[in-house]
């Protein structure tokens, strides 16, 4: 597996790639929901790529750009062992040199929810992002539904932007007690990790609802808020998957999303109701 740290060796690796190229963007620690991906990555194109980057500029001040797990070495064990051909570690300077200051904006899509709790976040998603696919030049990239916002703005700055990648939505993975994965779990106790299942446990009770015939948003929200009622939650939505427009009637599609606190940790989480995330492009 070839380790590229430098822009430049990035686009020699793509240049020697005659096939279609699949990349997997991540921050690191990481874990088998990220894992999933690289394999599908992997059985999916004749090249796989994966990034590790702590992104500075998708953190706010007083966030946890400084705690955010840094294990490079076991990452790279891992990326190797799942057969990925390579990965771009770049520095923050190789990524933003000195008066980098052109950000992506991303569209309407990222005004609510994320958007809205972590002022910021979106925009240096999207800009990363759209720096990375410049650097990799990927046909394929793939990013995990547990990550619904950002999955869905990425898509949209993809053909919004014409930048000629596909971006394929994966089912999120989790533990069999139904914790969604995430690098920030590692930041639970374990009374903490107990008290954040109510998490899945509320949004599969109101997916239940919805499969019973419960279309009323508020009603379904309200069931996610019963199972977290111990748990300082953000918001809870439910919303259009396309558009993310909070709905006031959950007919055909829909997607609840939620994020809480707990103890130092910021979760999030979902569920699609009526469709399947590979239905998204
Ligand atoms: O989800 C992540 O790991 C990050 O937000 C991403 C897409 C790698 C951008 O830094």
């Amino acid at each position: 597996m070839d380790v590229l740290r430098r822009v430049a060796d990035a686009r020699a690796f793509r240049a020697s790639v005659p096939g279609s190229l699949g990349f997997v963007p991540t921050l690191g620690a990481l874990h088998a929901g990220h894992g999933s991906l690289v394999e599908r990555a992997v059985r999916e194109r004749a090249a796989a790529i994966a990034s590790l980057f702590v992104n500075p500029t998708q953190f706010g001040p007083g966030e946890d750009l400084a705690a955010y797990p840094r294990r490079e070495a076991e990452d790279l064990a891992f990326l190797e062992r799942l057969g990925c051909s390579a990965v771009f570690v770049p520095s923050v300077e190789e990524m933003y040199p000195p008066g980098d200051d052109t950000r992506v904006q991303p569209g309407a899509i990222a005004a609510r929810l994320e958007g809205a709790a972590r002022p910021g976040h979106l925009t240096g998603v999207a800009t990363v992002v759209t720096k990375l696919f410049a650097v990799v030049r990927p046909d394929v990239a793939y990013f995990g539904q547990k990550d619904f916002q950002q999955l869905r703005v990425v898509q949209a700055l993809a053909g919004d932007l014409r930048l000629g990648v596909r971006v394929v939505g994966c089912p999120t993975v989790r533990d069999e007690d139904g914790l969604a994965l995430s690098s920030r779990n590692a930041y639970l106790s374990a009374d903490e990790r107990r008290a954040a299942l109510a998490l899945p446990r509320g949004l599969f009770a109101a997916r239940a609802d919805w499969e019973r015939g419960e279309r009323d948003p508020k009603r379904l929200a309200d069931r996610v808020r019963q199972h977290a009622a111990a748990l300082a939650l953000e918001y809870v939505s439910v919303a259009d998957p396309l558009t993310l427009a909070e709905l006031t009637r959950a007919a055909e599609r829909a997607v609840i999303s939620l994020a809480a606190r707990v103890g130092r940790a910021r979760l999030i989480d979902n569920v699609l109701l009526g469709m399947d995330v590979s239905e998204l492009v």
